[in-house]
């Protein structure tokens, strides 16, 4: 399996192999990257407005009263979050991976203070999982390190390949096949699913700032845990083909924006981004 850093060095050295290497790395893989997207004023500009809003108690309190930190739904509420993930080198390179026509669905502002522990679910302690809903919408999910995301600071841990595996990874667990909160469960069960991809590894994909990766619906995954002095900020974003039925699991429209191309299959609830927030 290539390793994202030898990616990386390939890429640089072969730019005509850039696009196909990157696809098959993908579709292989279930991630790619990090790219460097550099410093736009959109990067600054949403490290901003999160900063001045946690720096207010009582919106850091009641996040979904601020568009900019708004759930899910941030790409429609908040024109900074619109802005940095639309970024012309982020949507040419969703392009590469779902073709021409290309829908914004979903957005989210992440914000980790130190000492925090990764992607655990309170209500569950587990932290390695699958985006299920992203599976389903056969989407592409892009995180973009507004601040560093290191081994230090956190950043997202993958098992490569396992976004074919079509595993229901809470059930696994409650069959005593896994414990979501040992990593080295995971490879285990990983190898025992699949033998003849063993031995599975956890690839860390670190990023400094202004750069970002993909990942595919279905990879199994985690954050790891803060450990610097400093708050983490972070940007995900999910694209989606239009032929796809954006809706949540009650079977409701999830908002989409038509950021590329055009929509010939009229599915979707479009929407416009905001005007400015
Ligand atoms: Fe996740």
């Amino acid at each position: 399996m290539v390793k994202s850093a030898e990616y990386e060095a390939r890429s640089a050295n072969d730019a005509s192999a850039n696009q196909t290497d990157r696809i098959t790395f993908f579709e292989q893989n279930g991630f790619v990257g990090p790219f460097t997207l550099g410093h736009p004023a959109s990067l600054d500009a949403l490290h901003q407005a999160m900063s001045e809003a946690l720096s207010e108690p009582q919106q850091a309190a009641q996040p979904a009263q601020n568009p900019v930190l708004d759930r899910r739904i941030a790409h429609i509420t908040s024109r900074r979050v619109y802005d940095l993930a639309t970024e012309t080198r982020i949507l040419a390179d969703v392009a590469d991976l779902l073709g021409p026509n290309i829908l914004f669905w979903m957005a989210e502002t992440i914000w980790r203070e130190p000492g925090h522990d990764g992607h655990i679910v309170k209500s569950t302690g587990q932290i390695w999982h699958v985006d299920v809903i992203n599976a389903w919408i056969k989407g592409v999910h892009v995180s973009v390190a507004v601040t560093e995301m290191t081994m230090k600071t956190g950043c997202l841990l993958v098992i490569p390949g396992t976004h074919k595996y079509d595993a229901d990874l809470p059930a696994l667990e409650k069959a005593g096949e896994c414990d979501l909160t040992d990593a080295n469960s995971m490879l285990r069960l990983a190898d025992r699913m699949h033998p003849e991809n063993a031995p599975h590894q956890i690839e860390s994909i670190e990023m400094q700032a202004g750069q970002y990766c993909f990942t595919r619906g279905g990879i199994w995954h985690g954050v790891s845990r803060n450990n610097d002095s400093r708050t983490r900020f972070g940007l995900v974003a999910r694209f989606a083909r239009p032929d796809i039925k954006v809706r949540d699991f009650g079977g409701n429209p999830i908002p989409c924006i038509l950021v590329r191309g055009e929509d010939a299959y009229q599915l979707n609830l479009l929407q416009r981004p905001a005007e400015n927030s």
